[in-house]
């Protein structure tokens, strides 16, 4: 039986797998969640219309958007990109906020969707 209990979970989650369940147990049960294929894997999502929208009225890219839906919902992130544009791009996400209803509306997209090997 295991006596040091983790610390982080990381689990794959973006707005098609929301992970609401296991994201509270873990809030719950004192684990920093952690997503892995934050922004999807990179397709998809960052054409969603929901997304978009939301980058066009913050004049932001669709991955900033997605990113910025993490953090605010309390998930930490290690998008991966091959292009240094991008990843800085992916670092530049302070200076707004997703509102309330926002954040609900990007959660609703959840389908509990595998994107990794598709
Ligand atoms: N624990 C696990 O089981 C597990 C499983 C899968 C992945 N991971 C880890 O999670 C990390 C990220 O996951 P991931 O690579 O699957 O997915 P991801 O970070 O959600 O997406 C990466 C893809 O998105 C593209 N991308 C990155 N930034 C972008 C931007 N700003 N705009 C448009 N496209 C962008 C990248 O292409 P370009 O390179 O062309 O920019 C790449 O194809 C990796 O470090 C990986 O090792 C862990």
């Amino acid at each position: 039986m295991a006596t040091v209990k983790p610390m982080v979970n990381q689990i794959e989650r973006h707005p098609y797998k929301v992970q609401a369940d296991l994201g509270k147990f873990d809030t719950d049960n004192g684990l920093v969640n952690e997503g892995y294929s934050p922004i999807g894997h990179g397709h998809l999502i960052l054409e969603d219309p929901v997304i978009t929208k939301l980058a066009d009225k913050y004049g932001k890219s669709p991955a900033q958007i997605v990113l910025r839906w993490q953090v605010d919902t309390g998930f930490v992130v290690f998008p991966k990109s091959s292009k240094p544009a991008r990843v800085r791009e992916n670092f530049e996400i302070s200076g707004f906020n997703l509102t309330a209803a926002e954040i609900v509306e990007i959660n609703a997209l959840d389908q509990d969707k595998h994107l990794n090997y598709d």
